[in-house]
């Protein structure tokens, strides 16, 4: 069975669907989940799943220790799902190619620092878009910027809110994100 590492630091609601596509198929399953802030609605989830979970701070996530407890749960994919610090060079070149992070518009479009969360969202209606989306991309050393493994779009409504975007491009990240990442994990370990 592949280890999973989740990485997150809001609600969770992308670790949660994750979770329960891999509660129902057994190819997988999340072995941690690591988490920069106390109380992050994600921690919840982790208890009420009897996750394992590391809290991690500014200093702890440049440790090497971190990089031991990931190794410890051997993972073949480390997921970002709504994780608002960058990774540390060292993490991202132990696990080239299996990291994956999951973005709230089309990428080159609305990505970069700063652009997360509501931001995105109403950056995308200030500019009169008719449509959004969601980008599931490898993560490199730069924010947003690794290669593209799948989009999925929707339409941008004018009377749109950034609330009402953000509820529609949250049911296409918990549709997609946990069939993109079964699909990319090879069928034996
Ligand atoms: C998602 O919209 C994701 O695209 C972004 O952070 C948000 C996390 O939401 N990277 P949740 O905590 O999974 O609900």
């Amino acid at each position: 069975m592949h280890s999973l590492v989740v990485f997150a630091s809001g609600t969770g609601t992308n670790a949660a669907a994750i979770i329960g596509w891999f509660s129902r198929n057994i190819k997988a399953r999340v072995s941690l989940i690591v988490c920069n802030r106390p109380n992050a609605g994600v921690l919840d989830i982790a208890k009420d799943k009897h996750i394992p979970y590391l809290l991690v701070n500014k200093q702890t996530i440049e440790e090497e220790l971190l990089l031991t407890q990931l190794a410890s749960c051997n993972p073949s994919m480390i997921i970002l799902a709504g994780f608002m610090w960058k990774l540390p060079e060292h993490i991202v070149k132990a696990y080239t190619g299996k990291i994956v992070n999951i973005h709230p518009a089309l990428l080159p479009a609305y990505g970069g620092k700063g652009m997360y969360g509501h931001h995105v969202h109403e950056a995308v209606i200030a500019a009169g878009e008719k449509e959004s989306g969601i980008t599931i991309h490898y993560v490199n050393e730069e924010y947003d910027e690794g290669n593209i493994i799948m989009q999925a779009r929707c339409l941008v409504q004018p009377t749109d809110s950034p609330d009402d975007l953000a509820a529609r491009i949250h049911k296409l990240e918990h549709f997609y994100y946990p069939r993109v990442i079964d699909f990319l994990l090879p069928d034996r370990l």
